[in-house]
């Protein structure tokens, strides 16, 4: 969602700028802008649409000065318009502001602000902040952010800089994050690292309800209480070719023929094979909250919460532990019985999203353990969990979540047989699981070799305007992230169903011609599967199959067909999701769609 950069130091910084919102357009956002500040005062340049669009209207009238903040939005208050676009001035354009976010009682702010005399020039919550900051504002401009903060109540992640003092900026946070990023001569604050790391390696990553000063040589961070606090200074290693497409035409198509790689560096020195149990350091420590647990709970949201049902059902086979998979929206809001005895298990590829942090501060509350699964280093959920495994897929820059799936069920899969392990599992058994596991990249690359293939296949069916994808057992969970790989990508409407379920209501779609995806890899499922298939064929339904290597039953029914490498039931997802990723990828491509930024999606849902 919602981007923000800002920069002080001794280059003019517009262009800067611009490229940092690049860097930033895969979070999801549908208008943009920039200002900069010189002795002449503060210039805005907004448009609507792309940074590209951003970028030509600058390129007219770029706005002058080496102090500067930028801003990608992704509409909440108010429509998709250039006056809702950020920065958002004071009504003196005093100070300008850009803003990521939610200030909930905007609307008593406003009316406050109207009274005062305040005239507004858009409709959106943000730029109450501004006009509120602008209100306060009598030359110690992190006096009046923190006044304004004072009475917000809301999330933030935010910079401000002031017309009369164009060397420095204020940022701060609570809830939507904001990276300090220290150079030399110049420093930085954005969303996130990947627009920073261009220019240093050294960053601080602010916590809830700071307030940063910079200047070009200089950063102090205080709280909200003005008293200081110690800046804690990361380095932070992103290769910058992995922000880059390289010879792909698209980041989710580098993203899925990444997998071998991303795996590979998921499970590296995490699998100790003559002990036949995976090796976690991030959760050594809270082992016996683990192996006493009563129950686990699994919480995220989209993709990651397809990779949890996916969890659980590995850890209820290996471990006998019952799990239970919620939606983080819904989780926070139902009550949920939690006791230091149900750790709860918190996946996200981000670990910014607002509803899984939500959740989490509910866990918490419950005394319950809290744990991570995160892709995003030093991002807020593994800032704020008790212990947990990242995920180390890489940046994933697509909207689409490919590459962080798998590793997200990689993940799942070795915490499964690393508790089992513990709670009796065998040495040889958990020797065969991760031999398993070892083979999985090349497995993989077998399955892109056929993307060519896949292609064809989506030829067949790129005007369809619905589908079906149908799994069973563990694979029904494949089924459904197949199904919103569809949705999120191509529009194509798709329903993700277990296989069975099909007779209780969607059979009712099936018409001649209508594509049904079926994952029919060989399990305890598979002959029921089988029949499935017939009542599709029975009523016309194109069927195009996802099967074991050298498959003959099923094969016979199918339209199309889709093998994948035999592997052991538990793992088998890691396989069979790909070839859907690449489907619904070309199935975009042939629609003309923006793969790698849906309409109205974004990457890191920073809102509830
Ligand atoms: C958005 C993204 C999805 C992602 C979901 C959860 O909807 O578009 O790809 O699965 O958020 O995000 P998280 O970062 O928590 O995994």
């Amino acid at each position: 969602m919602c981007g923000v950069v800002g920069y002080v130091g001794h280059r003019e910084c517009s262009s800067l700028l611009l490229e940092g919102l690049r860097c930033l357009e895969y979070r999801g956002y549908d208008s943009a802008g920039v200002a900069c500040v010189d002795a002449s005062g503060i210039s805005v340049v907004k448009s609507v649409g792309k940074v590209a669009t951003l970028k030509e209207k600058v390129a007219e009238r770029p706005p002058q000065g080496r102090t500067g903040i930028a801003h990608t939005r992704w509409a909440t208050h108010g429509g998709i318009t250039e006056a809702n676009a950020h920065p958002h001035t004071d009504m003196r354009r005093r100070v300008a502001l850009v803003h990521n976010g939610i200030i909930e009682n905007y609307q008593t702010l406003r009316a406050f602000l109207e009274r005062e005399g305040v005239r507004f020039s858009s409709e959106t919550d943000s730029e109450v902040l501004a006009q509120l900051i602008g209100y306060h504002y009598d030359g110690n401009l992190y006096e009046a952010v923190c006044k304004s903060l004072e009475v917000v109540e809301g999330t933030f992640g935010l910079i401000v800089m002031a017309a009369d003092q164009p060397d420095l900026l204020v940022g701060a946070r609570r809830g939507s994050p904001l990276v300090l990023a220290i150079g030399e001569n110049e420093n930085l604050l954005a969303s996130d690292v990947q627009a920073l790391v261009a220019y240093t390696d050294r960053v601080v990553f602010l916590k809830d309800d700071e307030v940063v000063n910079i200047t070009p040589r200089e950063y102090k961070i205080r709280g909200l209480d003005r008293a200081p606090h110690a800046a804690e200074i990361e380095k932070i290693e992103v290769a910058l070719e992995s922000l880059e497409k390289g010879d792909f035409p698209h980041y989710m198509l580098k993203e899925i023929f990444e997998q071998p790689k991303s795996l590979h560096d998921t499970m590296r020195g995490r699998l100790n094979l003559s002990e036949g149990t995976p090796v976690l350091g991030g959760i050594a420590n809270v082992r016996d909250i683990f192996k006493n647990a009563e129950k686990l709970v699994i919480t995220a949201c989209g993709t990651s919460w397809h990779a949890g049902l996916i969890g659980r059902y590995v850890l209820e086979e290996w471990t006998r532990i019952p799990v239970e998979v919620e939606y983080a929206s819904e989780f926070r809001y139902r009550n949920p019985i939690l006791s230091p005895r149900t750790p709860v298990i918190f996946i996200s590829q981000s670990g910014e999203t607002a509803d899984t942090l939500a959740a989490l501060r509910e866990a918490r509350m419950k005394n319950a353990p809290c744990l991570g699964i995160c892709n995003v280093v030093g991002s807020s959920i593994p800032r704020a969990t008790d212990a947990g495994i990242y995920t180390h897929a890489g940046p994933e820059i697509g909207v689409a979540s490919t590459k962080a799936f798998t590793a997200q069920v990689a993940v799942l899969v070795m915490m499964a047989a690393w508790l089992a392990r513990q709670r009796g599992m065998s040495l040889g058994r958990g020797r065969e699981i991760l031999s398993a596991l070892i083979e999985i990249p090349e497995q993989i690359k077998k399955i892109t070799a056929q993307s060519d293939r896949i292609k064809e296949i989506a030829e067949t069916f790129k005007d369809e305007h619905h589908c079906l994808c149908l799994g069973r057992g563990v694979q029904f969970p494949v089924a459904l992230e197949g199904a919103l790989k569809l949705k999120e990508i191509s529009y194509i409407h798709a329903e993700g169903y277990p296989a069975a379920e099909m007779k209780h209501g969607p059979i009712a779609l099936i018409e001649k011609g209508m594509p049904v995806i079926v994952i029919a890899t060989r399990d305890v499922t598979y002959e029921k599967i089988g029949g499935n298939i017939q009542e599709i064929k029975a009523r016309g339904g194109s069927v195009i199959a996802v099967v074991g290597e050298g498959d003959k039953d099923i094969a016979e029914m199918a339209d199309h067909l889709i093998e994948v490498p035999n592997v052991m039931p538990e793992l088998a997802p890691l396989l069979t999701v790909v070839p859907l990723q690449l489907l619904a990828y070309h199935l975009a491509v042939l629609r003309g769609c923006d793969v790698d930024q849906p309409r109205n999606l974004a990457k890191s849902v920073t809102v509830e």
